[in-house]
């Protein structure tokens, strides 16, 4: 089974986070390829069995809170017809419907939502292995 890893990032938090979790998919005997997100290419996706998609939290931190950066990459991903996407993202004080939004946004362009986890800028891996099971499991990819 081979992930792609996709984020977005500030000031690291949510590199770290994409890091565990490609952690946690080699743990799971998988293969994981971690990329800046505006730098995935179609290559990158059509080899993928199951992408992770994610970013920061931006926003007023109690309304308008966003996706960062996600309306201008979005667009620019190649299709991701039919891949299953494990949507992720690090925040400060709450993403509000975040990962909701993201995870829609990916819809947009054919991905399935599989899952979604929230990590906390001052644990950004905490519980990866939790959330890559629930993903590959919801996917059919555990254990391949
Ligand atoms: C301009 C700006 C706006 C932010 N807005 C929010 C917010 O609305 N809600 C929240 O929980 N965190 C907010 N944060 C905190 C970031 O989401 C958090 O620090 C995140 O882990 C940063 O990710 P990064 O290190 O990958 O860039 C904001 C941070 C910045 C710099």
């Amino acid at each position: 089974m081979q992930a792609l890893i996709a984020y977005d990032t500030q000031s690291g938090h949510t590199r770290q986070a994409a890091q565990a979790i490609a952690e946690a998919v080699r743990a799971q005997g998988g293969e994981a390829n971690v990329k800046y997100v505006r730098q995935v290419e179609a290559a990158d996706v059509q080899a993928a069995d199951v992408l992770f998609v994610g970013t920061w939290a931006h926003g007023l931190f109690v309304i308008n809170v966003h996706p960062a950066g996600a309306a201008d990459w979005v667009p620019t991903l190649p299709p991701l017809t039919n891949k299953p996407v494990g949507v992720f993202c690090t925040y400060l004080l709450t993403p509000r419907g975040l990962l909701k939004d993201l995870g829609k946004m990916l819809e947009g362009r054919g991905a399935v939502v599989k899952g979604a986890r929230k990590f906390h800028q001052n644990q950004p891996g905490k519980n990866a292995e939790a959330f890559v099971r629930e993903v590959l499991s919801a996917a059919g990819l555990a254990g391949k």
